[in-house]
């Protein structure tokens, strides 16, 4: 049996931490004990004018690279999950292959299920490598979100920032990816959206990113909770067997009530919003990345990841390490 384990994982945020207060100092009416009590975010990362998800992709995949000890030609599947494409084709992840000098023609293609986005690049990438179709993806979450926020709505433009992680996925004879379940509610779609549409050369609509906090936070809840012991379950495993959860980075209150629900001490939760905001589908491998590379997150330990996001979109992997 072909099992599908990470070899390496790496993390981008782009410049300095922009504090709440720096915040504050260019004009937003917010306070940072409003934020931090509210969500539990302190810093977030804003991408220059100029820079891409690429970019940010680019430097993620890098450093996952030198973590897999491989060259970018030994990587035969490119996935990047993203809400902000550098543009409307080509996929970001055809532009990320070329920037990283794969000239093997490996396929290459955006997933885009906006928070959830890596969590389903992952399961994706997983089947491939299982059904013996390819050797060794590299999947990547990236975004600008800053792009997309309106910066006059103090209700979300403080939750957001930009950055990129990146795993590399490949074959082995070891466990590798235990299970994963995907799922999506399209109905829920009008309570965290960005709906504008392009149209006659412009965005027609509303180009920003709205959202109905206190809805999205009832059901984020209750989907993280009922994916955590459906995934567990079709690995035959039980919520006490995780080391360690990494739920999507949004909100730390959202986080302490799914561990709650699920039982877990909040020490086996890592969370890295307070450093990062919400970077939507960078933020799952952002904070796995930080978690490998500070030793918590060892060799043989089980991780659970957990997305939620636009759509309603969810899901979960749970891997060996
Ligand atoms: N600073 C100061 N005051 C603010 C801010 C701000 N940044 N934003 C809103 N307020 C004010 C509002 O104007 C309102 O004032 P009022 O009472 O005078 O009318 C008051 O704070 C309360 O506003 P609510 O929107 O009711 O605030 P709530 O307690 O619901 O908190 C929050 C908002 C943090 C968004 C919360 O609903 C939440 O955590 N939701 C989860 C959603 C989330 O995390 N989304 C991330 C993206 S979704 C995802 O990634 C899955």
């Amino acid at each position: 049996m072909t099992f599908a384990r990470i070899a390496g994982t790496g993390g981008f945020v782009p410049g300095e931490p922009v504090s709440n207060q720096d915040l504050v100092e260019r004009g937003i009416d917010t306070s940072d004990q409003w934020i931090v009590e509210r969500t539990g975010i302190r810093y977030r990362h804003l991408a220059e004018k100029g820079a891409a998800t690429s970019d940010l992709a680019l430097e993620a995949s890098r450093r996952a690279l030198d973590a897999a000890g491989v060259e970018a030609n030994d990587i035969d599947l490119v996935i990047v999950a993203t809400s902000t494409a550098d543009c409307i084709f080509p996929s970001t992840a055809a532009l990320l292959q070329a920037k990283l000098g794969i000239t093997n023609g490996c396929a290459a293609f955006d997933v885009q299920a906006v928070c959830s986005g890596f969590v389903y690049a992952m399961s994706i990438a997983e089947k491939f490598i299982a059904s013996g179709s390819n050797r060794r993806a590299l999947v990547v979450g990236a975004e600008v979100f800053s792009r997309i926020l309106d910066w006059n709505d103090r209700g979300t433009c403080v939750l957001f920032g930009d950055g990129a992680g990146a795993i590399v996925l490949e074959a082995s004879d070891e466990p590798g990816v235990l299970a994963s379940a995907l799922h999506a509610d399209g109905s829920h779609s009008p309570i965290l959206c960005a709906p504008g549409t392009l149209a006659a050369g412009g965005v027609t609509g509303d180009p920003f990113l709205r959202m109905d906090g206190q809805a999205v936070f009832k059901l984020a809840v209750r989907v993280l909770g009922e994916v955590a012991h459906e995934t567990i379950d079709a690995a035959d495993l039980t919520l006490g067997d995780i080391d360690w959860l990494i739920p999507h980075q949004a909100n730390i209150r959202i986080m302490q009530s799914t561990a709650r629900r699920l039982k877990l001490d909040m020490d086996n939760v890592v969370v890295t919003v307070d450093r990062h905001g919400n970077t939507s589908a960078a933020s799952i491998p952002l904070a796995l990345d930080v978690a490998v590379r500070d030793g918590r997150i060892q060799r043989g330990q089980r991780v659970m990841l957990e997305g939620v996001g636009g759509g309603f979109t969810w899901g979960a992997v749970l891997f060996r390490f």
